[in-house]
C-alpha cells in the first residue's frame, strides 16, 4: 500500500482552500504541509495559524514537515494547530530523542527527516520510537527541484533498518518525485510519497494526481 501526501507548497495560496478540497475529492491519504523558517532552510512559508485554518476545511490527516531550527520550541503550537504527523529534522534539533518522545507523549505520530547529505546512523537507534522517517530526495527549501540520484541507495538503507528495528515504520520521500521516477522510488522501499510540482503543474491537479495513481496501479502497487 503506497500512501500519497501532496505538498501544498506548489498550490495557489490565493485559492488554497479550493486546491485542498480538489485534492481531497480526487482521493489522497494525507496532506503534506511544509513549514519553513528562513533559517534552517533559505525560504519562508507559513506557520501554525494557517495550519489551524486548513484543519477546519479538510478531513485529511495533516503531515506537517517542520523545516525549522530547534523545533522543540514549537511542538505544542503545531499539535494545537492540528498536526497528525509531525516531522522534525535530525539536523535541526540538539536533542532529537527527547523531542520525538515528547511528540509521542502528546498522542500524535512522530517522524524524523534526513537531508540528502545526512547519514542515517541515528535511525538505527530511533526507528523503534518513530512512526515515520522522511528521506529528503532534494535539499529542502524549494519545490520543483530534481531528485538526487543517490536517494535510491538511502531509501534502501532506510528499508533495511526498518526491517530490523521497526517493520511498521513508514518511509516517506520528499522532493522531485513525478510519474517518471515514482516506481523506482517505491521499488527502493518508500511507501509514503510526497509530491508538489508534479501534482500542481499546469493547474491540472485532478489529472496529474490520477496519472500518478495510474502509474502505481499499472505496476500492481495499489488498490486505488
Ligand atoms: C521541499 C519540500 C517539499 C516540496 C516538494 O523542501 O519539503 O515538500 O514541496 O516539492 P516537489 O515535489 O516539487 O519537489
Ligand atoms: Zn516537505
Amino acid at each position: 500500500m503506497i500512501l500519497l501526501s501532496p505538498s501544498i507548497l506548489s498550490a495557489n495560496f490565493a485559492t488554497l482552500g479550493e486546491d485542498i478540497k480538489l485534492i481531497e475529492e480526487t482521493g489522497v491519504d494525507m496532506l503534506h504541509i511544509d513549514v519553513m523558517d528562513g533559517c534552517f532552510v533559505p525560504n519562508l512559508t507559513f506557520g501554525a495559524p494557517i495550519i489551524s485554518s486548513i484543519k477546519k476545511i479538510t478531513n485529511l490527516p495533516l503531515d506537517v514537515h517542520l523545516m525549522i531550527s530547534e523545533p522543540s520550541r514549537y511542538i505544542d503550537d503545531y499539535i494545537f494547530a492540528g498536526a497528525d504527523i509531525l516531522t522534525i529534522h535530525v539536523e535541526a534539533d540538539k536533542h532529537v530523542d527527547r523531542t520525538i518522545r515528547y511528540i509521542k507523549s502528546k498522542g500524535i505520530k512522530a517522524s524524523l527527516a534526513f537531508n540528502p547529505g545526512t547519514p542515517l546512523t541515528p535511525l538505527k537507534y530511533l526507528a523503534s520510537s518513530l512512526d515515520m522517517v522522511l528521506i529528503m530526495t532534494v535539499n529542502p527549501g524549494f519545490g520543483g527541484q530534481s531528485l538526487i540520484d543517490y536517494s535510491h541507495d538511502k531509501i534502501k538503507e532506510a528499508r533495511l533498518i526498518a526491517e530490523k528495528e521497526n517493520k511498521a515504520l513508514l518511509i516517506e520521500v520528499d522532493g522531485g518525485i513525478d510519474e517518471t521516477n515514482i516506481i523506482s522510488i517505491v521499488q527502493s522501499g518508500a511507501n509514503v510519497i510526497v509530491a508538489g510540482s508534479s501534482i500542481f503543474k499546469n493547474r491540472n491537479i485532478n489529472g496529474n494526481l490520477n496519472k500518478l495513481k495510474e502509474v502505481l496501479k499499472n505496476e500492481g502497487y495499489n488498490n486505488f
